[in-house]
């Protein structure tokens, strides 16, 4: 039976250990869908803007800049400090998705960048995106496109699958890929209250240094992905870290290595 505390927790623990490993890795690849992400939920000058799963404060920063007034907010008190250090002038605020510490239609915009699939409860954080709205107010969130696009999720799973365990025991969560269904991005938003779902893919590449940096990154910088290459026996990971380096290969380009990583933009209004 899937054990949802015992998911919060595994995800918490786990970004409490590695803003600075996350900014590493994906600062450059989630930055790409901020702009569509702040189009999509209408942020202009003056708009009230909250940020959800907020990590490094990478979107709160991006609506400031256009003018917003934005507060983020993330259950990592780590993630937290690392937003505040970077954004010396933004309000962050330490705080759950699924029960957000703010009263209700005090925003004109919610978004959430790759932070729902993270999320043991996601329908209950899209309830509380709704609440926290104005009427009239968006909300827009991304997630990774299916792993047979997103190549570098394509990558590591297919190496765990042929040359180790993809069934290692961990905290299991609701389905990683499940918004990288359009269809179910609009159903979920419509169920928790939004109108007028609008679904979109993002072209985004993932450019690495090495053709070892897919493996480093996926082991060091990530929760879920992470907890299942470190549970692998130790010769099936070796195994799987050059399977990974055989895959990035292809994917070279001078001395780096470019990876399509397609994002998934879903949005909707609160009536
Ligand atoms: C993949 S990072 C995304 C960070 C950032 N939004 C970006 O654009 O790169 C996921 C973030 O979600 C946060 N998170 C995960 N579960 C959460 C929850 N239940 N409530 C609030 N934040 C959560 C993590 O701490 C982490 O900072």
């Amino acid at each position: 039976m899937t054990d949802l505390h015992g998911f919060r927790e595994f995800e918490h623990s786990g970004w409490q250990g590695i803003p600075q490993q996350y900014h590493q890795a994906f600062g450059e690849l989630t930055t790409q869908s901020i702009e569509p992400l702040l189009d999509a939920a209408g942020v202009e000058p003056g708009t009230k803007v909250i940020d959800i799963a907020s990590g490094p404060g990478y979107v709160a920063a991006a609506a400031a800049r256009r003018g917003a007034r934005v507060i983020g907010v993330d259950f990592s008190a780590a993630m937290i400090a690392e937003a505040q250090r970077r954004n010396p002038d933004i309000e962050f605020r330490e705080g759950d998705a699924e029960q957000l510490p703010l009263g209700n239609g005090l925003f004109d915009a919610a978004v959430m960048n790759f932070g729902i699939l993270h999320l043991a409860r996601p329908d209950q954080a899209l309830a509380e995106a709704c609440r926290v709205l104005c009427p009239g107010g968006r909300f827009g969130f991304t997630v990774w496109a299916k792993p047979d696009e997103a190549i570098g999720f394509g990558i590591v799973l297919r190496s765990i699958a042929a040359h180790g365990d993809p069934n290692v025991p961990l905290p299991e969560g609701p389905p990683f890929f499940r918004f990288s269904e359009p269809d179910e991005c609009s159903r979920s938003l419509l169920a928790a209250g939004f109108q007028s779902p609008e679904v979109i893919k993002l072209p985004q590449v993932w450019r690495l240094p090495s053709i070892d940096s897919l493996f480093e990154f996926m082991k060091d910088s990530t929760v879920r992905t992470a907890g299942l290459l470190r549970a692998q026996r130790p010769d099936a990971l070796e195994k799987i870290r050059e399977a990974m380096r055989d895959a990035s290969r292809q994917y070279q380009k001078d001395n780096a290595v470019e990876l399509p990583m397609p994002a998934i933009l879903a949005s909707g209004m609160k009536p």
